[in-house]
């Protein structure tokens, strides 16, 4: 396909490609320093004391779980309009996903009302994920659980969109603001080691548990063993291999360097297509943009999702942008509606009402002042048309 502009673009450049062929050159490629630099410089970005660098988010997420006491039979609560990640990582470990309504149309993130109304005696955690890049409401789940005398229950962010992210009151940032958080470096992300990911925790305890998780629950590593620091090693967790290796944390920590421009790059290309729609106000009546109305702090602008106007069928629009070379794609048909969770019933009003309008536009770094001009142009002449 020839397109004019692609959903994302991946920024990559010759320091990542030195930082990578020095890994192959030094002899020793998987986790050993290079993984701890990158845990050390992630955990000092997001402001936390630890994080543990993992093979991919949905496996952090799983690990997370686990760590937080998540086990067969227990509920977790957690939003429908995620990646199904979220809840695919909860039914690996035998726990029933409890799906909670997004808070409005403009706040795409999980109601925290919602979230702590699904809270039954059977919840061991609740999940918020910060959609699209925005904070959900931390805060306000944290106070919810504390006034209901839950404070058992774990709160764990999903922070596949969010490195580098802002809490709502800017006092933090998102994977400092739960128990534990789990991010994603996977290639269409703000920060990619192309598969990769990083739990995030302040907590001590639940940092050895981590890393007990993500390597079989040996109590030491390869890398010790051959710095001479161990001979041997006991299993005290029954646990799966989610490490990392050293050329995904050697590009991880360039890229990382990258982050805080890329991210604010995003916010401009956010700011011209606010303008670009806004100038075009009159043909594009009835298109809704999330995350405009409210305060949702400094996000890290993963993606920009706009909702179709009521009533317009998704398909034909995404088509004729297609044809005008032009690559959307939908944020996330909710978890609820996919077969495989038929069995876990969910009333969730607001994200039925908002799933069949949700589009995403091209949206990263590199992405011009012209593009979002033939993105905005295209979904003009789409809507023009129906
Ligand atoms: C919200 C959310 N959670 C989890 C994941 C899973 O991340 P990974 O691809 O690193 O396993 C993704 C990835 O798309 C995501 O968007």
């Amino acid at each position: 396909m020839n397109w004019k502009v692609t959903l994302t673009d991946v920024t990559l450049g010759e320091e990542e490609a030195l930082a990578a062929a020095d890994v192959v050159r030094s002899g020793w490629l998987t986790q050993g320093e290079r993984v701890a630099a990158f845990e050390a410089d992630f955990a000092a970005m997001v402001g936390v004391p630890h994080a543990v660098a993992v093979n991919n988010c949905t496996v952090g997420l799983e690990v997370a779980y686990d760590a937080v006491g998540v086990v067969a039979g227990d509920e977790v609560v957690m939003p429908a309009l995620t990646f199904v990640a979220t809840a695919n990582a909860a039914r690996r470990l035998g726990a029933t996903p409890v799906f909670a309504d997004i808070t409005t149309d403009d706040d795409l993130c999980v109601d925290p009302s919602d979230v702590l109304a699904k809270v039954t005696a059977k919840t061991r955690a609740v999940v918020l994920v910060h959609y699209a890049g925005f904070a959900a409401d931390v805060a306000a789940v944290r106070a919810g659980l504390a006034a209901m005398g839950r404070a058992d229950v774990a709160i764990v962010e999903d922070c596949a969109h969010a490195p580098g992210a802002g809490s709502r009151d800017g006092a933090a940032r998102c994977g400092a603001l739960g128990d534990v958080a789990a991010f994603s470096f996977f290639s269409n992300k703000n920060m990619t080691t192309g598969e990769g990911g990083m739990i995030t925790t302040r907590s001590a305890e639940l940092d050895r548990a981590l890393r007990l998780l993500r390597a079989h629950g040996m109590t030491t590593t390869t890398w010790d063993r051959h710095r001479g620091h161990a001979f041997t090693y006991d299993v005290v967790r029954v646990a799966t291999n989610a490490r990392m290796d050293e050329i995904r944390a050697a590009i991880g920590r360039i890229q990382l360097g990258r982050l805080a421009d890329a991210n604010r790059r995003r916010g401009v290309v956010r700011g011209w297509y606010l303008d670009a729609i806004a100038r075009r106000a009159e043909e594009l009546e009835g298109l809704g943009i999330p995350f405009s109305a409210g305060h949702y702090g400094e996000g890290s602008q993963h993606l920009f999702v706009v909702l179709l106007p009521a009533g317009v069928d998704r398909a034909p629009v995404m088509a004729s942008m297609r044809a005008a070379g032009v690559q959307t794609s939908v944020h996330y048909p909710p978890t609820h509606q996919f077969s495989a969770y038929a069995d876990v019933p969910a009333s969730l009003p607001r994200t039925d009402a908002v799933a069949a309008r949700l589009l995403t536009l091209p949206l990263g770094p590199a992405i011009t002042a012209a593009q979002v001009a033939i993105v905005i142009d295209a979904l003009a002449t789409a809507l023009a048309a129906r």
